[in-house]
């Protein structure tokens, strides 16, 4: 038995491999983003890697006559222009799936990458995360829904074999031990770096899976995964010494595909639109002057939006695009500078996981203070809200995007960009059909794959399964779970203050009207010392006679309504507190249920956009 000796790296397989058996799409989500009818039946078949070359896939990306008549511009007459280089491997590159914050050590979690379903468990005996692929070698069942037993292997739900960290088989219960490599779980190299889990999703070297190699292989083999991790694509300003960044982490699985998503935030021009009321302002909108500060390679490209954002109010934009599915926009600015960094990660067609952290560092240390102080869930919460803004309009435009392009044409052919504003965008374009192959699924005007790509991202969702964020995020976040728990018990809290603060209005204000009125009626002695009694103010009389518990009563009582004023002021004041009590009580707690739906429910109609 051969394992992984650094700390958190994770790196088994048996000799079956995601190439060898297609993945199929859309299998026993708990709820499939798109309807079941299509991405459930349909299969993609995942070639070794696809890894394209520039002579290979001209068709898309380049510039000619668009569909309605008019001519599209050049991209060369915009600074666009694609540079030498070779082309990339999906299937060798490295992609986050999740932070490490937000997923739970207790249970195994599901996630999709490329195709390929992948369990995510925490192996207490190695302290380290570990991603197999998400089958059980005896039945093919999900191992995501089994369990990890207490002695901290991942057992399957459906038997009860047991595998440890390494993908090896500890447990049949029907048989015993089992060493043979089939009855082992297929694992992928993983690594944390920057609160991030990366896998890397080909397969293992033979001397890394449970059956092992000669100690050469596995020196070879150990040399090369570090030469690998190398590779993980990180925020270098995470990295430097004391570099005071602070960042603010988002994630969410989405319904587009993970080359709209790039697309869109590569897309800065849009912000003010589509975003307009919730993070921008349609009304202040100054120059798209985008340019490239690079060739495009196969390793990506970068530019520079001279004005830059907030119409030049928050200084120049860079921007970088490392293949295949990383981006950061930095900006520097007075009082702060910022990156939003994304990682689109290709689930499967129509569908990707947007992996976000929006990086500040403040030259103040108050806002610093006050940012390190807000929950995780917070950040997930809000960000909700702007992500739907985009929700549909990309889910609708993407399928109409495939639609047209299935037939071969590029995507200038098919969407008409005359504006520097879309330099990105076409840089994208470029990139994605000279180095990127079309994408990993295919549908980048690829004839071949354009309608196998349509047909896989099955009907359009409606508007309120397109914006269920229960089941697009807050199900499988750990932090969110928490945070549910913690809003959903104070809304309980605030609901039982008033009930109770309403009813000792009520008491109060009976206490009140007794004594005034017995006063007002010259009952005078007997019921002031009845209310005396209910109020507690002079119980001294009647504690003799009273039970514990009756005198336990009495105390609250007094408590409640206060010393007892013959006049009965005193306890309508105590009165009216109560209930201004029981109202904010009320109040807090219809807050406190609106920010509980916020984990589950998107803002209905959108969008909020078209306000002035
Ligand atoms: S299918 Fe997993 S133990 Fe049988
Ligand atoms: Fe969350």
């Amino acid at each position: 038995m051969r394992s992984l000796s650094t700390h958190d790296a994770c790196a088994h397989t048996t000799a079956r491999s995601p190439f060898h058996a297609p993945a199929r799409l859309g299998i026993l989500h708990p709820r499939p983003l798109r309807a079941t009818k299509g991405v459930g039946q349909a299969r993609w078949p995942f070639p070794p890697s696809v890894a394209v070359s520039a002579t290979t896939s001209s068709a898309a990306g380049a510039s000619s006559s668009a569909v309605h008549g008019e001519a599209a511009p050049s991209t060369s007459a915009i600074g666009l222009g694609a540079g030498a280089g070779g082309s990339i491997s999906w299937f060798d590159s490295w992609y986050p799936v999740a932070f490490t914050k937000d997923l739970d050590p207790a249970k195994p979690h599901r996630v999709t990458l490329l195709g390929i379903p992948m369990v995510v468990w925490w192996d207490k005996n190695a302290a380290a995360w570990r991603v197999f692929e998400d089958v059980c070698p005896h039945r093919l069942v999900p191992l995501s829904e089994g369990r990890i037993t207490p002695s901290g292997l991942l057992e399957c739900g459906y038997h009860g074999w047991a595998f440890s960290g390494d993908g090896k088989c500890e447990v049949i219960p029907q048989q015993g031990k089992c060493d043979t490599p089939r009855a082992c779980a297929t694992g992928y190299h993983c690594a944390v770096r920057q609160g991030l889990l990366f896998v890397l999703p080909k397969p293992l070297p033979p001397a890394l899976r449970p059956s092992g190699g000669t100690n050469d292989e596995l020196a070879a083999a150990l040399a090369a995964v570090a030469e690998e991790e190398a590779r993980i694509p990180l925020v270098s300003e995470l990295e430097e010494p004391g570099g005071k960044w602070l960042s603010q982490d988002v994630w969410r699985d989405l319904p587009y595909d993970w080359s709209t998503l790039m697309e869109n935030v590569l897309d800065s021009s849009h912000v003010p639109f589509t975003h307009h009321a919730s993070m921008s302002n349609r009304n202040v909108i100054g120059p798209y002057d985008l340019k490239l500060t690079s060739a495009i390679t196969d390793a990506g490209f970068s530019g520079m939006w001279t004005t830059g954002p907030r119409a030049g109010k928050l200084g120049p934009q860079s921007t970088t695009f490392t293949a295949p599915c990383f981006l950061k926009h930095r900006l520097d600015s007075k009082g702060f500078a910022s990156l939003t960094v994304v990682y689109a990660v290709p689930m499967e067609p129509g569908r990707c996981r947007l992996i976000n952290r929006n990086v500040l560092r403040f030259n103040n240390a108050i806002p610093e203070a006050i940012f390190g102080l807000v929950p995780s869930w917070w950040w997930h919460v809000s960000s909700h809200v702007l992500l739907e803004d985009d929700q549909i309009f990309l889910h609708l435009g993407e399928e109409e995007t495939a639609r047209r392009r299935a037939g071969g044409l590029g995507h200038s052919q098919v969407c008409y960009m005359p504006s520097q504003a879309d330099t990105y965008v076409i840089a994208f374009q470029r990139w994605l059909s000279r180095f990127g192959g079309g994408g990993p699924f295919g549908g980048g005007g690829l004839a071949a794959d354009g309608a196998a790509f349509v047909e896989a991202l099955g009907p359009r969702l409606s508007r309120k399964a397109l914006l269920d964020r229960y089941s697009q995020h807050t199900e499988t976040c750990a932090s969110c779970q928490q945070g549910l728990k913690q809003v959903g018990g104070a809304a309980a809290a605030a609901r039982a203050v008033a009930v109770a603060a309403g009813a000792a209005a009520v008491f109060c204000a009976a206490v009140a009207v007794a004594v005034a009125g017995a006063a007002a009626t010259g009952a005078g002695a007997v019921a002031a010392a009845g209310a005396a009694g209910a109020a507690g103010g002079a119980a001294a009389g009647a504690a003799g006679v009273l039970s514990a518990v009756g005198s336990v009563l009495v105390a609250a009582a007094g408590a409640v309504a206060g010393p007892y004023d013959p006049t009965g002021v005193s306890h309508m004041l105590r009165a009216a507190a109560w209930a201004l009590l029981a109202a904010a009580a009320t109040a807090a707690g219809g807050r406190l249920e609106a920010l509980r739906k916020l984990f589950y429910e998107g803002v209905y109609p959108p969008p909020r956009n078209l306000k002035d």
